[in-house]
């Protein structure tokens, strides 16, 4: 088989990718190990960009969003005895949406069936050839068992932080942060109780009070790394997030806990995002802890500047902008990096009195000072395409 592109991994990243190409007229063929169900099933924040939104809504893939997704004008930011509402539209122009990633991808997945590109869900023995060479090529035994190869101009990497593309790129620095902590993610059946999401400092843990939807709120709990979800009943689960996020005259309406995971925090960037033939998009190339929901923006931001920059080289031959790829990537990514780290340091708990005085000095100052806010609300709704 013979195509364009290959994009390997169907998650946001690889979709939105051959969604933008289909819309420019380049051929893509996606390999994704895992099924379709399971990706569109996969659980994850739920917070879009203004700048996000604006680019799914310019790909054809808004309109769902728009009629379904909340939009937010801000986020609330607490600590004890404090609860302080950060309105981002007033303070910078530009609000959020609240709109699950699984359905994004759902979206992703109607609009790549309506293109009519190839997809093959359930690949397994996925290996990248000759990235360095103007012909580079895939291989893999598709679902029948069958070994398939295909033939590409470019190979895009978007299969998240465990596929194999990252591998391919020979001098590649990798750096990284792990933190003495992570997070108890809970999705409810009930009504959110807050209007906005609510980013809770608390002696006992960081907590935080996001939605899915009318009927369904999201909510997480700092935890120890090695944490035992079977130590969490669904009844302590309700009793620790009452307490970190009790607030005067408020309540936590709670519901049926539909499920319940441990989710590990780090940041890890890897640089350059390319290699020949081969360009990273996504979790393949960088994570961020989920303090400020940049995972999902950051991987839209990086397929829109790599479609553009493909949809050039493979329609002129032009290699100005697929050369420029990494670093202007790598640019938007570091600020997402320092922004979700600066987040989840401002925020949980690090058990040091010291650390606690400089998180609450830190609120405090947000919170007064509309210089502060302005630099909160800027990175948290969104820097613009092309920063
Ligand atoms: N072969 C083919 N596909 C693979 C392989 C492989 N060997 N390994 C992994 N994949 C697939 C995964 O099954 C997954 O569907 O690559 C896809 C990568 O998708 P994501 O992990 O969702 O990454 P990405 O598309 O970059 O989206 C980033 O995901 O983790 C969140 O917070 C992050 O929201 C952000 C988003
Ligand atoms: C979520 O809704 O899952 C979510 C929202 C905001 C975050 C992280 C996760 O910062």
């Amino acid at each position: 088989m013979h195509t364009q592109v290959v994009i390997i991994g169907a998650g946001p990243a690889g979709l939105l990718l051959s969604h933008l190409l289909a819309n420019d007229g380049v051929d893509a063929v996606i390999v994704e190990s895992r099924s379709r169900a399971y990706v569109e099933k996969r659980i994850r924040a739920g917070i879009l960009e203004s700048s996000s939104v604006e680019l799914l809504e310019s790909a054809g893939v808004g309109e769902r969003l728009r009629k379904e997704g909340m939009e937010h004008r801000g986020i609330y930011l607490q600590w004890p005895g404090h609860r302080h509402k950060f309105d981002f539209v007033d303070l910078v122009g530009r609000g959020v949406w609240v709109y699950g990633q699984t359905e994004v991808t759902k979206d992703l997945g109607a609009a790549r069936d309506a293109d009519g590109q190839v997809t093959f869900y359930g690949a397994s023995d996925v290996a990248l050839h000759d990235v360095d060479s103007e012909n580079p090529y895939v291989t893999f035994v598709d679902e029948s068992g069958t070994g398939d190869r295909i033939d590409s101009q470019v190979i895009a990497g978007c299969d998240g932080f465990h596929g194999p593309s990252r591998a391919s790129i020979d001098d590649a620095t990798v750096m990284e942060r792990e933190y003495p902590f992570a997070w108890l993610g809970v999705l409810a059946d009930v009504a959110p109780s807050t209007d906005e999401l609510i980013y809770a400092w608390h002696p006992d843990g960081f907590a935080m009070h996001s939605m899915r939807s009318h009927d369904v709120s999201r909510f997480y709990l700092q935890v120890d790394p090695g944490e035992d979800i079977g130590e969490w009943s669904d009844d302590r689960i309700w009793s620790e997030l009452r307490k970190r996020l009790a607030h005067d005259d408020w309540d936590l309406q709670i519901g049926d806990i539909t499920e319940k995971s441990v989710l590990p925090m780090r940041s890890f960037v890897c640089t350059p995002m390319r290699q020949g033939r081969l360009f990273l998009a996504g979790d393949s190339a960088h994570i961020v802890p989920p303090t400020g929901a940049k995972g999902l923006n950051l991987a839209i931001a990086d397929v829109g500047l790599l479609a553009a920059a493909l949809g050039s080289y493979l329609k002129t031959g032009s290699t100005e902008l697929i050369d420029a790829y990494s670093d202007t990537a790598l640019r938007r990514v570091w600020r997402c990096t320092h922004f979700s780290w600066w987040m989840t340091t401002t925020l949980h708990q690090h058990g040091d009195a010291f650390d606690d005085q400089l998180q609450l000095s830190q609120l405090r100052l947000l919170a007064s000072s509309k210089a502060a806010a302005k630099g909160l609300a800027e990175n948290y709704a969104g820097l613009p395409i092309g920063y």
